[in-house]
């Protein structure tokens, strides 16, 4: 068998038009732009790049973003003060800041300072509540395109045995509980696996679905999946790779990779996900998405 490629790129494009039109009819209606704040503190390199994409994404949109670039000196209570200042201002609908912080900043402290009303991430603890009793205020973003591209895809998940390798705050958690929730994308059997699992080889191989996010290049192998099985890709590894070249010459070459072996499980798999080109881009369509509601939860107030 050879998988059906999952086309997350694609599908982002089509999400991202399609939250264009919402965005021209709220401005027309409301009179406000909706507006992303970004925080981006130290020089870490994926981070610039992740950051320029979400400010192209939003001005393509018709969001208005502001990024608030910081020194990697900066301290916990700079940090803080700006995030209250980004709080107070009715004028910024959502406040994204940029993970990982430097070493110092006190994450917790920060993230949990996001006023839970602009918190498009959905990291604070009141939202993370919200989403696990299924009464979301806010969707994690990567969880969320994830769902979305399993519900554009047509694949069936109600019933179905889901294995997520991962136990992140930012996937694997918020991925089991969404796909766990009652109705659309969701009435999953969930395992969540991750690096302490016992027999992880022959839970992963009972998944219908499965999603790695355990940030470990090219974990997930051919022997690990049920054939036809859904396999979603959620990994950003940069390795070195050996590669012949078209001279015909051995070179070690940087290559970015997911958390699956891509050209292993391709011939068992039914459907899976390219890195790049997979889940990423749906993540920064479903941070649109969710600056948008931002500003209509507090347009309608
Ligand atoms: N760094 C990598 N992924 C993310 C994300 O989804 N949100 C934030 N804030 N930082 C990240």
């Amino acid at each position: 068998m050879t998988a059906k490629i999952l086309d997350g790129k694609g599908l982002a494009q089509e999400i991202r038009a399609e939250i264009k039109v919402e965005v021209k009819k709220f401005i027309e209606e409301n009179d406000i732009q909706p507006t992303l704040a970004v925080v981006l503190v130290g020089n870490n390199e994926a981070s610039k790049v992740y950051v320029r994409n979400k400010e192209r994404a939003c001005n393509e949109a018709g969001l208005k973003s502001l990024i608030f670039r910081l020194p990697a000196e900066t301290s916990s209570k700079e940090l803080l003060e700006l995030v209250r200042k980004l709080n107070a201002d009715a004028s910024i609908h959502g406040i994204l800041v940029q993970l990982p912080l430097p070493k110092g900043i006190d994450e917790k402290l920060i993230l949990d300072a996001i006023d839970p009303e602009k918190d498009v991430d959905c990291f604070h603890p009141e939202n993370v509540g919200l989403v696990s009793q299924g009464r979301p205020r806010f969707l994690p973003c990567t969880p969320y395109g994830i769902q979305q591209m399993l519900i554009r895809y047509g694949i069936e998940t109600v019933g179905k045995r889901v294995v997520v390798i991962g136990r992140s705050d930012i996937v694997g958690k918020p991925m089991g509980m969404l796909l766990l929730q009652k109705g659309i994308g969701g009435d999953a059997t969930v395992t969540i696996c991750h690096s302490r699992t016992a027999n992880l080889v022959e839970i992963a191989k009972q998944a219908d679905v499965l999603v790695a996010a355990i940030g470990k290049a090219e974990f997930v192998t051919a022997d690990m999946i049920k054939p036809g099985a859904v396999v979603v890709d959620v990994g950003m590894n940069k390795i070195k790779k050996d590669i012949v070249d078209e001279n015909g010459e051995k070179k070690l070459v940087d290559k970015l990779v997911g958390d699956v072996d891509f050209n292993g499980v391709k011939e068992v798999a039914g459907w899976l996900t390219p890195v790049p080109g997979g889940v990423g881009p749906l993540t920064v369509a479903m941070l649109l998405k969710n600056a948008l509601t931002g500003a209509k939860r507090q347009a309608a107030k």
